[in-house]
């Protein structure tokens, strides 16, 4: 198996427990896309007992069939060109589907499979454009069929406790939030450039790191809506033929490629008078981009600074607070011992094949997901138009 970036990598422990499964009947699963992801996404299906793993596709001949070989993987269906192929497959039998594909295709395969009345668990971002989010959503609802959007940092109890506070009402009234991280060198490009490009990623830092961090909040908040946008991007150090991870790599020739952004900046109003200021980095020249904070009329909380897309915390939650008068500030204790938990990936795994199962309610919906993916919309289209923008988002 490939050696994987171990930077990159943080959320992909391994599980040490087991839950309870029903494992009589098998869950029969595809994956769509046979990339660097499609890896984790296999790995977590293969330590579920009620999993069979029955069909694999990629655009590019000969990849699926390679990516079960190398891993002794026997039985899989690999012939198919590209995902409509392996969805029309009626002899799969297919119950779920996890779509590991680049995020300039991940509308369409998600549209098609649920079209195809099969469950999806669709990679983050959700997609590239709202409009885009809107026919995935359209095509969810049509086919009564389960959607979860693959966000696993939402199963890390600290990112719960976030939500938790803010629920509770111990901030009080929320005026203004700050989110966002980074990585000081951190452009990906771990098998190729599909991560760099924009007619594979259509989005840079904004859709890879960035829609974790505006998850991370918006989710503690209630996912308020979105009404306006004023964005701006940039893409100084992918460009730069110079960047040391192209250097050390051998790939100067990969800064012609960039044509996404490595940094993005936000002021973004929510719905109940909620203030957003948010910016994400693949690349700068400072340590971090600052904490993320939430700020309340009783209380604010600060969520140290993380890089944040891998649901992970090294430092407490701090709430600013006053008591009987006096301005104090309380840590919650980090929660958890992670080497005694199931992977944030597995539990992504399992909740989808939970709810795909018992018809239930997804994970991670795309509901809320609508809102994180119309704010990295609404930054694009605002630093392209140099101007503040409306966010505007169609009935589903
Ligand atoms: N949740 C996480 O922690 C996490 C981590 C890394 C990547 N991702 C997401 O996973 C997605 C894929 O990333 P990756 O690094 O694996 O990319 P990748 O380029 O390594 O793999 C994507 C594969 O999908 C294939 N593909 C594209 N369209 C297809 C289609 N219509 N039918 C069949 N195959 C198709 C491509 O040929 C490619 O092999 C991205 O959207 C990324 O944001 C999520």
């Amino acid at each position: 198996m490939a050696k994987k970036d171990d930077s990159l990598n943080a959320f992909m422990d391994v599980s040490k427990d087991e839950a309870e499964v029903d494992a009589s009947k098998k869950v029969r699963v595809g994956i769509i896309g046979c990339g660097w992801i499609a890896e984790t996404h296999l790995s977590s299906y293969l330590r579920q007992p009620d999993v069979e793993i029955v069909a694999g596709c990629d655009l590019i001949p000969g990849k699926a069939e390679a990516f079960f070989k190398d891993r002794g993987i026997e039985g899989v269906k690999t012939d198919y060109a590209d995902h409509k192929a392996m969805l029309a497959d009626k002899s799969l039998k297919l119950d779920c589907v996890s779509v590991c594909t680049y995020n300039r295709t991940h509308a369409i395969c998600a549209i098609d499979s649920l079209n195809a009345g099969v469950n999806v668990l669709l990679e983050k971002p959700m997609c590239v454009t709202t409009e885009e989010a809107v026919e995935i959503m359209r095509a969810e609802k049509k086919s009564g069929k389960v959607l979860s959007i693959g966000f696993q940092p939402r199963f890390d109890a600290n990112m719960q406790m976030i939500k938790k506070i803010v629920q509770s009402g111990e901030l009080g009234k929320i005026y203004y939030v700050q989110t966002g991280g980074g990585r000081r060198r951190g452009i990906p490009f771990p098998y190729g450039t599909t991560f760099i490009e924009d007619k594979t990623a259509g989005l840079g830092a904004l859709g890879d790191i960035g829609c974790y961090s505006l998850d991370c909040v918006l989710n503690a908040l209630g996912y308020p809506k979105p009404l306006t946008v004023s964005g701006y991007k940039s893409d100084f150090f992918g460009k730069d033929p110079n960047y040391s991870g192209y250097v050390k790599k051998g790939h100067p020739e990969y800064a012609e490629k960039f044509s996404v952004d490595d940094f993005a900046a936000a002021f973004i109003r929510l719905e109940g008078g909620i203030i957003l200021d948010f910016r994400i980095a693949w690349a700068m020249n400072l340590d971090t981009s600052g904490d993320s904070i939430i700020m309340g009329t009783k209380g604010s909380l600060r969520i140290p600074s993380t890089e944040c897309w891998n649901g992970s915390f090294d430092k407490p939650l701090k709430i600013y607070h006053e008591v009987a008068g006096e301005q104090v500030c309380t840590e919650i204790p980090l929660i958890g011992n992670k080497a005694c938990m199931p992977s944030l990936f597995d539990q992504k795994i399992r909740t989808f094949l939970d709810a795909s199962k018992n018809g239930g309610a997804a994970p991670v919906p795309s509901s809320e997901i609508l809102y994180n993916q119309a704010i990295l919309d609404g930054i694009a289209k605002s630093a392209a138009l140099g101007k503040e923008v409306e966010i505007t988002i169609p009935k589903i």
